[in-house]
């Protein structure tokens, strides 16, 4: 290994989105980052918005993770060739593909090819993932921490009175996925734990995109409204606000935490 493979890493999926984009910079100050996403462009332009001095911190690999054996190589090639600590499954398919914004998402229609594709790159690409990350650290006998990045939908349903009048929603593919996700997080952290591995997650509320052109993007003024005046401190959230859970679970500061859901969502899944 060269002296930059080395240095103690993090691999950040979805690292081109609205979450990832924050993630990678904060991570950046901290670790050498792998940044994976499907598109090339994006990724560059990933580094190109980070400073120069981060951007030595940053790599970038194409990943397609409905691809899950791709997904797997690839994860196995970046294991043996890099000083890699940390995981880090925030991607998730947030589009028509997995029925958001589209009036077939909905309960009567969505169909199951929606539901299997945000299966697969929501829960079992994290599998595969943390499979590849944890065998190869435990093969070394080497610590490692997980996080993965799941949501208030996990545990609470979207109140249909949000989307009145809307054609587009929260489709029920997404909280049957975040749920898997949250379960996978306890077993691994169960099973891996007396080897070193933690695995934690955290369950974001409302963050809607504001800030920059995607699928899931938003600028729908009384929804964002109506978003706001249901949560408890009547505000939606910001992803520096998820910064601090995120590097404290990749810390030894979490040395005791494992197996645990942090919800960092104003309130909202409190009543
Ligand atoms: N925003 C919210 O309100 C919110 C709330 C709670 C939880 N979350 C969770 O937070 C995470 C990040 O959300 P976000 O708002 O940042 O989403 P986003 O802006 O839509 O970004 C999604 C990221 O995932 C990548 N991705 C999607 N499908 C992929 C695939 N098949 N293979 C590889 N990469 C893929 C995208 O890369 P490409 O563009 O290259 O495809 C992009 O980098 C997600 O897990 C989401 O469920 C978000």
């Amino acid at each position: 290994m060269s002296l930059s493979e080395q240095q103690p890493c993090v691999v950040v999926t979805g690292a081109t989105g609205y979450f990832g984009g924050y993630f990678v910079s904060a991570l950046a100050k901290h670790y050498r980052v792998i940044a994976l996403a499907r598109s090339a462009d994006k990724l560059a332009a990933l580094k190109a918005q980070n400073s120069e001095a981060a951007q030595i911190n940053i790599d970038t690999q194409v990943c397609d993770l409905s691809d899950l054996q791709a997904s797997r190589d690839l994860m196995r090639q970046l294991m043996q060739t890099n000083n890699i600590i940390g995981l880090v499954n925030n991607a998730f398919p947030l589009g028509k593909a997995t029925g958001f914004n589209t009036p077939e998402g909905a309960l009567n229609s969505i169909n199951t090819d929606m539901v299997s594709q945000a299966f697969c790159a929501g829960a079992l690409a994290p599998l595969v993932l943390i499979q590849e990350f944890g065998n190869a650290l435990m093969q070394r006998g080497a610590a490692g921490k997980i996080v993965n990045i799941s949501s208030m939908y996990a545990s609470v349903s979207p109140d249909p009175a949000l989307y009145e009048g809307k054609t587009t929603f929260n489709p029920v593919s997404y909280g049957m996925t975040k749920a898997a996700l949250e379960y996978l997080t306890k077993y691994v952290a169960s099973f891996w734990g007396a080897k070193g591995i933690r695995c934690n997650a955290i369950a974001p509320g409302p963050f809607p995109n504001t800030e920059f052109e995607s699928e899931n993007a938003t600028r729908d003024e009384p929804f964002l409204a109506r978003l706001k005046a249901k949560n408890c401190n009547h505000q939606v959230g910001h992803p520096s606000q998820l910064i601090g859970a995120l590097t404290l679970l990749l810390s030894d500061d979490a040395e005791f935490i494992n197996g645990e859901i942090i919800r960092v969502d104003g309130g909202w899944t409190v009543r």
